[in-house]
């Protein structure tokens, strides 16, 4: 039985990851970690600096962990207002949790990477896993020598870790901070409180997004997948369906003709535009039979019940 740990569990993919896992682990074996002082869950919780290696390794030795959940990081449009610290952040974070990997101190990790790994000279549609990549933000700077690292380590040292390039992640429970695609999220706040949204992308931007039970599907299902089955060391590009701000306004507007949507497009405009509008996910499909659940229609329709919206 595995014991363990996720660190930056109280945040938007963390806090959902944290629910289904305990599910099929128990109480005792299952731990959080993040920056602040305390869980919003009742699981077992521990405040934890991701960048210091020693308080790390005193965890994981002390409660006899051997797999973990990295996902802690400053994301794309945040990541903007102070490069050196999500470089900082980002990259320390994950060589700490690699290095544990490669003194075998832990057997198995998962760690995001995200579609900001892509930019502008990456083809736009059905971007497939390899092709040119200069992203445009720290965070994707990041993201992509984190992948790399991963490849390394996996190849050069052994270790088992294991990834996926996300697209942007619709949840309902807890909002995610300082990305580019959180506007996905942030209109059916508005929509719930009857507010207008006033959306900071053009109305057409079409960006990849997945539904939060497909990214957890996927993380749980990457994971239980045999080592050998998996081709991809780095990080497998995945999707749910993509989606503009428009498309989802239309949606809602189909549930209250009132609610409306203004545009005006800031500095996370560029961001988008140097993603990519739809994902080419074939080798998650072949290697460990990934299947995404939800589309847009069926994302709202579940965002609208679990938000309570009536
Ligand atoms: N959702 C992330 C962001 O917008 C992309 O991985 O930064």
């Amino acid at each position: 039985m595995s014991r363990v740990l996720i660190v930056g569990s109280e945040g938007q993919i963390g806090s959902q990851l944290s629910k289904e896992l305990s599910k099929e682990i128990d109480f005792d074996n299952l731990f959080l970690s993040d920056i602040c002082d305390e869980s919003k869950s009742d699981l077992k919780y521990f405040r934890l600096d991701a960048l210091s290696y020693d308080d790390l390794k005193k965890n994981i030795l002390d409660n006899d962990i051997s797999e973990v959940y990295h996902l802690a990081a400053i994301l794309s449009a945040k990541g903007e207002k102070d490069p050196m610290l999500t470089w900082n952040l980002n990259m320390n974070s994950l060589f700490n949790i690699l290095n544990l990997a490669k003194e075998k101190i832990i057997k198995k990790v998962f760690w995001p990477s995200s579609i900001a790994v892509f930019g502008d000279h990456s083809s736009k549609n059905n971007t497939p896993q390899f092709t040119d990549k200069e992203p445009i933000t720290v965070y994707g700077i990041s993201k992509l020598a984190g992948e790399n690292w991963c490849k390394y380590y996996n190849e050069r040292y052994g270790t088992d870790v294991r990834s996926l390039r996300f697209p942007g992640v619709i949840s309902y429970n807890t909002l995610p901070g300082g990305g580019t695609t959180d506007y996905a999220n942030d209109i059916f706040h508005s929509f719930k409180s009857g507010k207008n949204y006033n959306c900071y992308l053009k109305e057409n931007t079409i960006l990849p997004m997945i539904y939060i039970d497909d990214a957890i599907n996927g993380i749980v299902k990457l994971m239980e997948s045999p080592k050998d089955n998996l081709r991809i060391k780095s990080s497998y590009n995945i999707s749910g369906f993509s989606t503009s701000p428009k498309m989802i306004a239309e949606e809602l507007k189909n549930i209250n003709k009132e609610f409306k949507v203004e545009y005006k497009s800031d500095f996370r405009q560029i961001i988008a535009d140097s993603w990519p509008n739809s994902i080419k996910d074939k080798y998650a499909r072949e290697d460990w039979d990934w299947k995404e659940n939800f589309d847009l229609k069926k994302t709202v329709k579940e965002m609208i019940s679990k938000l309570n919206i009536r």
